[in-house]
């Protein structure tokens, strides 16, 4: 019978992270009779002996509070940065665990929490995740705990937005997380009632934007709200470097080809949420005035939602629940038929991004919202 687990947050934070620490806590410490060791700051505090005991005391309160208790960083059990530089801290992970006597350890958070896991599953730990971020952009789950929150603020902001688009005649843009996925960015601008919505997996046409712009000024509709992800690109950037990467390959031929590659995917990831650069092609080409509002990390603080406190709940008290029937090397997801465990061979190292025949995306199209294709 398990009796004692290890607990981290790793990766972006995002709202709810207490709260599903707190459903854990108190089902590991109540019900199921465990000892929880709470490590510092993601995978570090398991190389710098950051831990404590946390009790049930250590759990009420929480349910509301953002950000993590525990502290969170970005580093991965092969790379974490110590004096600047990262470094392979695998074995000294391992050995923590071995020390603390661990029969398993908890990671919560975004992709990066499900592939960390899965690389000490393979070094021969008992791990188990829960789906944490305010992305969405986890497989084999129907949602992670923090998007219903990430969406509500920023459909708030776009709906606040609104009033001074229309009192100036503006189109506002504005940004939201989400590089690689555009969960957020559309279901924050259909709750919004965004004119124009732009997500990573539809590389927009600036014109085909620019006129469905127009045609609502010429409709009266002077003003425009655009919901942008942060990772949105635009269709001519996309062939640029496609075009540079082919040229990168007649011209190389190997020698140093994969090291300039990887320069030019840095410098497409950072082109990509060209934001400004979009405002100022829309304002050029309708000769609105044009606004922009990033989002950026208020969409990761402060209290969760209702919905997340649940699906937090849920989640925490189903992972010790698997725990306590020693059921590792999996992620607690949620599903429309209830609480299933995903084997981590099944989500690890993978993105879920948005089906372009998604329920969402053909509604915001029947309701007349431009998706810049
Ligand atoms: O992974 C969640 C997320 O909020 C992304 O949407 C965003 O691009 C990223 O984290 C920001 O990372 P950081 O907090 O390291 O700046």
């Amino acid at each position: 019978m398990p009796e004692t687990i290890g607990v981290l947050t790793t990766g972006g934070d995002s709202p709810g992270i207490n709260a599903a620490l707190r459903g854990l806590g108190k089902a590991a410490t109540g019900d199921f009779k465990m000892k929880v060791i709470g490590f510092l700051d993601g995978f570090t505090g398991m190389v710098n002996g950051m831990s404590l005991e946390l009790e049930s005391g250590n759990f009420s309160g929480i349910l509301t509070t953002g950000g993590t208790i525990l502290g969170t960083n970005r580093d991965r059990p092969d790379k974490v940065v110590i004096d600047g530089k990262p470094q392979d801290c695998t074995q000294i992970i391992i050995d923590t665990y071995r020390k603390h006597k661990l029969d398993a350890l908890v990671c919560l958070g975004g992709s990066d929490a499900q592939d960390s896991a899965f690389y000490l599953m393979n070094q021969g730990l008992n791990v188990i995740t829960l789906p944490v971020t305010i992305d969405n952009d986890i497989p084999n789950t129907d949602t992670t705990v923090g998007y219903s929150t990430a969406i509500e603020v920023a459909a708030e902001a776009i709906d606040r937005l609104h009033s001074t688009a229309i009192s100036h005649h503006r189109i506002i843009i504005v940004e939201m997380m989400g590089t690689e996925t555009g969960w957020l960015t559309l279901a924050a601008g259909i709750a919004g009632g965004a004119d124009v919505i732009l997500i990573p997996e539809i590389p927009y046409k600036i014109q085909k934007v620019s006129q469905a712009i127009f045609d609502r000024s010429k409709l009266g509709k002077r003003f425009s709200l655009v919901a942008v992800s942060e990772g949105a690109i635009s269709e001519e950037n996309v062939h640029f470097f496609e075009r540079a990467r082919s040229a990168n390959q007649r011209l190389r031929n190997g020698k140093d080809e994969a090291e300039v590659n990887a320069r030019l995917a840095e410098i497409e990831r950072r082109s990509a949420g060209d934001t400004i650069h979009l405002a100022n092609r829309l304002e050029q080409f309708t000769n609105l005035e044009t606004r922009i509002t990033i989002l950026g990390y208020l969409q990761r603080g402060g209290t969760p939602s209702a919905t997340d406190r649940v699906l937090a709940t849920q989640l925490g008290t189903a992972c010790a629940a698997f725990i306590h029937e020693s059921h590792y090397g999996v992620m607690v997801a949620v599903h429309s038929d209830g609480i299933k465990a995903i084997p981590l061979d099944q989500v690890a190292g993978k993105v879920k991004t948005v089906p372009l025949d998604h329920a969402w995306i053909q509604g915001a199209r029947l309701v007349g919202v431009s998706l810049g294709d």
